[in-house]
């Protein structure tokens, strides 16, 4: 285990995400590890993060009324972030094991959004591909107050009942079912800081 490590309760993640679908936990990571992330998630160096695009390939395209962020992927050979990517690998082999989800790899990039910035309602499946199972977001703002808004809204799989209320608090991941929630980030009035993942299966044809 390396010198952030923290152990992850699996058979609670796993129960959850069979019976309800999506799971909402504080702090599952060291605080020190977490620290360390929010210092990475900083985008005073203009060549690391990037605006966030819409869609992929062809179809990829910067609206700032859908979608407000700016991005930086987690970089392997990053000690911080390799720390986080051990966490998610030893879930993602948990996970299979406890759900046989097939989960074939994991990606994840860090987003700010600024001031005015949100996200509007989708789903975390990119259009004509089902390779995103899980997904997770990590969110990394210390003393987060309600009048700074970013909040996640998780809807009903079907219909347009909110499920849940998510602050973007440091500390606070939620992990979900891509293909069953539609989801909103509310406009933030701080610059609001997270780590946005998925797990994906293996493209089939
Ligand atoms: C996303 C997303 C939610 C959040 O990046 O796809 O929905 O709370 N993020 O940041
Ligand atoms: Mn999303």
């Amino acid at each position: 285990m390396s010198e952030f490590g923290s152990t992850i309760n699996l058979s609670l993640i796993a129960d959850q995400l069979e019976r309800v679908g999506y799971i909402v936990l504080r702090a599952p990571l060291l605080e020190r590890l977490s620290a360390q992330l929010l210092l990475r998630c900083q985008d005073d160096d203009p060549e690391r993060f990037h605006a966030a695009r819409v869609g992929r390939g062809q179809a990829e395209r910067r609206i700032d009324a859908i979608r407000g962020d700016v991005i930086c992927w987690l970089d392997g050979q990053d000690c911080v972030d390799q720390a986080y990517l051990a966490w998610m690998e030893e879930l993602r082999v948990g996970l299979n094991a406890a759900l046989f989800l097939g989960l074939f790899d994991y990606e994840c990039h860090y987003a700010i959004y600024g001031s005015g910035a949100g996200y509007a309602r989708h789903l975390d499946v990119l259009a004509g591909t089902r390779n995103r199972v899980l997904s997770t977001v990590y969110y990394l703002n210390e003393a987060w107050q309600a009048a700074d808004g970013g909040e996640l809204l998780l809807f009903a799989p079907t219909g347009d009942a909110v499920i849940a209320t998510v602050k973007p608090q440091f500390g606070t991941m939620i992990i979900f079912l891509s293909e069953s929630f539609p989801h909103q980030v509310l406009a933030a009035h701080q610059s609001r800081r997270s780590i946005a993942g998925w797990f994906r299966v293996r493209e089939i044809g």
